[in-house]
């Protein structure tokens, strides 16, 4: 089972640019990248802001420029989506009590995996949410599938990061109740977030945290506090390459892999003169 991860597109940073924006060569590159794998992913998923302010012309664009996909498309929102619109676009996402929250079910018998979608959008804020309802449907998830193998994809990593102006504050409501539903529930070995616009990886109440880099510019690493009232003029966004992530399930194993995209240089071919070294490095395998 290979899922890819797109997320924090952005699209409709640039209002006014139309196809021409900076953050939609961006998701093309990246879709383009993805698409000309020769290994296809079973599935994509987009793990919010998609948008950067709700507007249904980009809701459209994206679903325009995913169509491309041979693979099957699924969508969760971030705090920079407008949920109603978001399913205008994506009418065939599955919802609960109104919220995008929905689970996909691998049909690998041999090495099942069942995938939970969260929503941890709340109108008006830019960190997370999960409510009553979502934890109570997350609970319910968890507690009919004990035995098996489970990823949570959600926008918002439930954690402080260290990138002070992004992070939550570690006591807040809603990661208290996130953290209490998973907790001792052993069959989630992982979750997949976005928000962060950099890769991450951490643990939260011992399940390992993946954050995915993100299509549109990164957020700096800059782990210093920040003084909200004394700007310091740190570089806090660069053009960092447009990445993806691809999370590869085998054996019971979950490997993710973070993948920039660009005009990179091709520095070595598998040609025919380094079969030899091939030869002897897969002699080593027993
Ligand atoms: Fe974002």
């Amino acid at each position: 089972m290979l899922i890819a991860q797109i997320t924090d597109t952005h699209v409709g940073f640039e209002p006014q640019a139309g196809e021409d924006e900076f953050n939609v060569a961006r998701l093309r590159s990246v879709l383009a990248h993805l698409c000309s794998q020769l290994m296809h992913p079973d599935m994509l998923i987009l793990t919010g802001d998609l948008t950067d302010g709700g507007q249904p012309e980009c809701y459209a664009r994206i679903k325009r420029l995913v169509a491309q996909c041979p693979f099957p498309v699924h969508v969760i929102p971030g705090n920079h989506d407008n949920r109603e619109e978001m399913l205008k676009a994506f009418s065939d996402c599955p919802t609960h009590d109104g919220f995008v929250q929905f689970a996909i079910e691998t049909c690998e018998a041999s090495d099942p995996l069942r995938v939970l979608c969260l929503d941890t959008f709340e109108p008006g804020r830019h960190g997370g949410a999960f409510c009553t309802s979502r934890a109570a449907w997350l609970a319910e998830q968890l507690s009919n599938h004990p035995d098996t193998p489970t990823i949570i994809f959600m926008h918002h990593p439930p954690l402080a990061a260290g990138i002070d102006w992004m992070d939550p504050c570690e006591n807040e409501p809603w990661l208290k109740r996130f953290c209490e539903t998973v907790r001792g529930h052993k069959q989630i070995i992982s979750i997949q977030a976005g928000h962060l616009h950099r890769p991450v990886q951490a643990m939260v109440e011992g399940i390992p945290i993946c954050v995915s880099p993100a299509v549109a510019p990164a957020v700096t690493l800059d782990l210093r506090p920040v003084d909200t009232h004394a700007a310091d003029n740190r570089a806090i966004v660069a053009a960092e390459p447009p990445s993806y992530s691809l999370h590869l399930w085998r054996g019971g194993n979950l490997v993710s892999h973070f993948q920039p995209v660009g005009n990179w240089q091709t520095l070595a071919r598998y040609e025919e003169h380094l079969e030899p070294m091939m030869q002897n490095m897969f002699s080593e395998r027993i």
